[in-house]
């Protein structure tokens, strides 16, 4: 047998206490499957006094993680610090430089310099794997790299946040709000005590133009992802969408326009025959529309110790057996610098709820100012009387392009009976 891939592992938390654990609990079987055996050498975290379920006595303690990043006796250097810049950016420009591999499960790191350590790595002609950062143990990474390779991605679409579809699904099994749904979800330690970066969309728009840039053969472009939160989905719309055949979802969308690329990271209403519609809860989901394959659909657990275990796990497997394929499917120099199709441009059905005072010629004005815009109507509906006077009307468009949209709702928001700011969400047709 070969000697072993000697392993450095920056991050002590849950994933890389899990990443410990399942290399010694398969570590027989993982040097069959890698050639050799995996063996982690040296670890450095925070807080060495921790509690953790796990025996690191025979391992060396680094208390600076960059000491992995230049370590003779490391091969590979298992980054689970996490932030896009500070020590988890240095310490992967380090180990490369170093002639280390890296695998990470950085997505804020890799949305923001993806393409940058990329090219670093394949000049200095070493690994780096990301398999954990997005989507936590679906393989979706290495199903863009290897079983999908011979396809042009049409499209990709995804529920890429777990936290954001828990809440949804909370909120439409139980009728509460996202502020109650919330709480709960962070005394129960699903969701952080600074949810923005999940309900706010970002975590997923992080994972999103990772996704994009491996399935587009494009530059990873964070800032060229349109986002929104799940903040201002309210029970109601819930409700409303379930009567129409839609679930809500926040997903991260990407496609190829005849404008450059569009990303798109907003809660969207996804036909209840869509098989996306129904992954519930904690999970995660990608569909890979491909021009051979077709619609392919990952599903599993997106985030917890043991799913992103696994995903670095494979990736090292990999790093054992030196299989060696660039990031992002295409050499980072060959990665196009591809234009970012603006929303004004984005095409696609609405459905638009509005709180406005239940009198006559309230909906002739609404629907004045849509045919203004030669926007179509497919369905309307208007529920009982409240005791403010105020009822909800909910309308669905046809397809329309989004800057017509966005001035017609700027007609409605003006209405005197229209009393609070138009609800919007875009309809997806999968
Ligand atoms: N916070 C993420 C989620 C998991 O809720 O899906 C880590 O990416």
């Amino acid at each position: 047998m070969k000697a072993p891939l000697r392993i450095g592992i920056a991050g002590l938390g849950t994933v890389g206490a899990g990443v410990v654990k399942l290399l010694a609990e398969h570590g027989r079987l993982l040097s069959l499957r890698g050639g050799r055996p995996l063996k982690v050498v040296a670890v450095s975290a925070r807080r060495k006094a921790r509690k953790r379920d796990i025996d690191i006595s025979r391992v060396r303690w680094e208390s600076d993680p960059m000491a992995l990043a230049t370590a003779p006796d490391i091969d590979v250097v298992v980054e689970l610090i996490g932030g896009s810049g500070g020590v988890a950016r240095r310490l992967v420009q380090t180990a490369l430089r170093s002639g280390k591999h890296v695998v990470t499960a950085n997505k804020a790191l890799l949305a923001m310099h993806g393409t940058e350590l990329a090219t670093l790595a394949e000049k200095r002609g070493r690994i780096l794997s990301f398999e954990a950062a997005v989507a936590g143990g679906i393989p979706i990474i290495k199903a863009l790299r290897e079983g999908l390779v011979g396809n042009r991605v049409r499209r990709l679409y995804g529920i890429l946040n777990g936290t954001c579809n828990y809440i949804l699904t909370t909120m439409r099994e139980t009728g509460r709000d996202f502020g109650a749904v919330l709480a709960e979800a962070q005394a129960a330690g699903y969701a952080e005590a600074d949810p923005s970066f999940d309900v706010d969309g970002i975590d997923a728009a992080h994972k999103l133009s990772v996704l994009t840039g491996a399935a587009f053969g494009a530059k990873v472009n964070f800032a060229g992802v349109h986002i929104e939160g799940i903040r201002h989905v309210s029970a109601m719309d819930i409700q409303f969408a379930e009567e129409l055949g839609f679930r809500i979802k926040l997903l991260g969308l990407a496609r190829e326009t005849r404008y450059g690329i569009e990303q798109r990271v907003h809660p969207c209403m996804v036909p209840l025959a869509a098989p996306i519609a129904h992954i519930e809860g904690v999970f995660n989901a990608v569909v890979v529309e491909g021009d051979y394959v077709g619609t392919t659909m990952f599903q599993g657990r997106g985030a917890g110790q043991g799913p992103t275990a696994s995903a670095v796990v494979a990736d090292l497997v990999d790093v054992a057996r030196g299989r060696q394929m660039p990031a992002f499917v295409v050499p980072a120099e060959r990665l196009a610098d591809k234009k970012v199709s603006p929303m004004d441009r984005h095409q696609g059905a609405y459905y638009i709820r509005l709180m406005v005072q239940d009198r006559p010629g309230v909906i002739s004005a609404v629907s004045g100012a849509l045919a203004k815009e030669r926007i179509s109507l497919e369905s309307m509906l208007q529920r009982g009387r409240s005791q403010s006077g105020e009822v909800p009307v909910v309308l669905t468009t046809h397809e329309t392009e989004e800057a017509a949209m966005r001035r017609a709702l700027a007609r409605i928001a003006k209405l005197g009976a229209v009393a609070e700011e138009p609800c919007v969400i875009r309809i997806e047709s999968f």
